[in-house]
């Protein structure tokens, strides 16, 4: 472990050196590089199998380690979750068919480092009521980002995600949240997509988290399905949801998952 330079608040939330920052981009580089290449093969009668498998192969030929193959029993290199799935979708023999929207959630190990994203995707035709969901869910997340800098609370970044979101009249899911993360999958502290300004631990330099907020068109209430991981919307409205790795700076945050080839927003040609 090179963690003898860094040091922990009293939150217990790592404060990272600059070369730790090389290392978040190179792991935030190779998932972002897998979203990008597995961008192509999005199409109505793909299975969310057939998709994982490729994933699979793409960590492998990057010389990188799956995060979520073995992790708490999960079998599988991604998280798929399409349409009213709000996160952790299970990779099965499902097709996808024309007009569905799913998220597909990566996190590889490159050189002990974490990098964790997730975007959306859709097989077919955009429908136009997924296509706003969508579009607000990334301009929240990017909201969030924007209020990462030291001085600010992570109370901050979920106050701005919430009032974003409400205020184009959809929810904010509160069951799940974004983490910290470093040389570790998820550390303290849970980042929260809600919240107050001002409350909250105060953001430092040096500190590594993810934002991934989940957006749903309907009320926020979400379950586990019996398989122990699909989260779904209880009221089955449609759910959609980004997800970046980033680091504190000086004066404000570095996103370690950015797409190479722009890919991130969804730019669809409809
Ligand atoms: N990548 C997810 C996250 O954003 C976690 C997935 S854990 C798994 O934190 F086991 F479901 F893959
Ligand atoms: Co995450
Ligand atoms: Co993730």
């Amino acid at each position: 472990m090179d963690d003898t330079r860094s040091k922990l608040t009293k939150y217990g939330i790592r404060l990272h050196d600059r070369s730790d920052f090389e290392g978040m981009h190179r792991a935030g580089r190779v998932a972002a590089e897998i979203l990008d290449e597995i961008a192509a093969q999005v199409v109505p009668g793909a299975s969310t199998a057939d998709l994982d498998r490729q994933i699979t192969d793409m960590v492998a030929a990057k010389g990188a380690t799956s995060a979520t193959i073995g992790y708490k029993g999960y079998q599988h290199a991604s998280c798929i979750s399409v349409n009213h799935v709000v996160c952790h979708g299970i990779p099965g023999d499902k097709k996808l068919k024309d007009g569905d929207i799913l998220n597909i959630d990566v996190t590889v190990i490159v050189d002990g480092w974490f990098g964790d994203t997730s975007r959306m995707f859709v097989a077919g035709k955009l429908p136009r009521k997924a296509e706003r969901l969508i579009e607000v869910t990334h301009d929240a997340l990017m909201t969030g980002i924007e209020a990462v800098r030291p001085g600010n609370t992570f109370g901050d970044i979920g106050h701005a995600i919430q009032s974003f979101v409400e205020a184009q009249r959809m929810s904010v899911v509160r069951d799940f949240c974004g983490h910290g993360l470093g040389r570790v999958f998820h550390a303290p502290p849970n980042v929260l997509h809600y919240g107050r300004a001002g409350t909250g631990p105060v953001l430092e330099e040096g500190m590594f988290f993810t934002i991934e907020p989940m957006v749903n068109l309907g009320r926020p209430e979400t379950k586990v399905l019996a398989d122990d991981w699909t989260a779904v919307t209880r009221d089955k409205s449609l759910s959609a949801q980004f997800e970046h790795s980033v680091g504190v700076t000086a004066n404000g945050a570095e996103i370690f998952t950015l797409s190479p080839g722009g890919l991130f927003h969804p730019t669809y040609a409809g």
